[in-house]
């Protein structure tokens, strides 16, 4: 059986690794991956191939930035001749980004079976880019491993059939789980003892720049009482200087690796993000998580885990971190099945699938 991964985005280097793993150990599957190449830079995606030991991409689409209708519509070009070239048995996407969207499309008019990792997910709210991806994506579907129950309930309630629903649990978990060890193991030299670890990309929140500006005040507002660390992500950083902004004394970083991403978050006093993976990371570590949203697709984050939605409200962000500095932060436990085995039951799943396409 051809069973096909596609990525493209940093988020989902994460989510395609330990189904990779599980899946090599299964004698019947012969295993493709494509990068889109939504993600290009080293620092957004080579070095996550390194450290999370995923093989180089088969094929590289190559497609770069643009515009959501370009950079959706330049995947769905490429991607399309090598799909009818190779002929998949099944087609694995993850996550919510446009090269999640883009195959799902591509998929349903040539017929190849698709399997959507990370489904179910709602924010219930339609200005969010990942929102309509997600929404799009789950339609199209014929296989819908979800992370939490929430998710199984969100596509019954759209009509999903419930045989097509797997509830498997997190799957960025095991990869969190397997190399939190070599990810502790850094030294902490040149760390602030107490630190709050700052990220920042949704459009809502950097494309606006008073909107930016308020959170840039609010974060230095919290930078005299804890030191900001502040990898930012390339978009933001380029608002930053676009909307001609200071970043003052936070301590603005380049995105980081996954490792050195991950050490900084499992030792961080608290979060602040508008990352929807971040939220998760956060509750796995029991670390105070401030989401810089009014929504969560995440809900399980909130009502199990440590995160708190501040949402634009600068006054709740203040009155959360001084919960946190004294010593009153939210306590959270790690919801069902995010126990580091969710690439092995999807694995599970896929290897019973029948090995043929849809379509003759
Ligand atoms: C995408 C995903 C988002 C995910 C995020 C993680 C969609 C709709 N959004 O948002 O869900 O949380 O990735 O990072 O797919 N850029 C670079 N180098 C890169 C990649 C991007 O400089 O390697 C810059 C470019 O200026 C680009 C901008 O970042 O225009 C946005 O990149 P894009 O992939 O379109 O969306 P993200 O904001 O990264």
């Amino acid at each position: 059986m051809n069973v096909f991964h596609i990525v493209g985005a940093r988020p989902n280097f994460m989510k395609v690794a330990p189904v990779l793993n599980a899946l090599k150990e299964r004698k019947s599957v012969a295993q493709t991956l494509i990068h889109t190449g939504q993600h290009y830079d080293v620092n957004m995606s080579d070095v996550f191939f390194q450290q999370l030991g995923i093989p180089a991409p088969d094929v590289n689409l190559a497609v770069g930035s643009g515009s959501h209708a370009k950079q959706t519509a330049e995947i769905m070009t490429r991607l399309e001749p090598v799909l009818l070239e190779r002929k998949p048995d099944l087609v694995l996407v993850y996550g919510d980004v446009n090269s999640t969207v883009a195959t799902a499309l591509v998929c349903a008019k040539l017929e190849i079976r698709l399997g959507h990792v990370e489904a179910g997910l709602r924010s219930f709210d339609r200005s969010m880019p990942e929102e309509i991806n997600r929404l799009v994506t789950d339609q199209l579907a014929d296989l819908l491993f979800t992370p939490s129950a929430d998710g199984d309930e969100n596509l019954r309630r759209e009509g999903i059939a419930a045989e097509k629903i797997v509830r498997v649990g997190n799957v960025m978990i095991d990869s969190l789980v397997r190399l939190l060890p070599a990810a502790l193991a850094a030294s902490r030299d040149g760390l602030p003892a107490r630190y709050a670890l700052v990220t920042l990309h949704r459009p809502a929140n950097v494309d606006d720049s008073a909107r930016l500006r308020g959170i840039l005040e609010s974060l230095l507002e919290v930078n005299r009482d804890l030191a900001v660390i502040f990898p930012a992500h390339p978009r933001t950083r380029k608002r930053i200087a676009d909307f001609g902004l200071q970043a003052g004394q936070l301590r603005v970083l380049d995105p980081l690796p996954y490792l050195d991403f991950l050490a900084l978050q499992a030792r961080a006093t608290v979060v602040i993000t508008d990352s929807g993976g971040i939220q998760e990371e956060a509750t796995y570590l029991h670390v105070p998580c401030l989401t810089v949203r009014e929504n969560t697709e995440r809900p399980i984050t909130v009502t199990m885990g440590t995160n708190v939605l501040v949402g634009r409200d600068a006054a709740k962000l203040r009155a959360e971190l001084q919960k946190v500095l004294a010593g009153q932060a939210k306590k959270g436990t790690v919801p069902p099945l995010w126990d580091g085995h969710t690439g092995e039951r999807i694995a599970d799943v896929v290897v019973r699938q029948p090995p043929v396409r849809k379509a003759v």
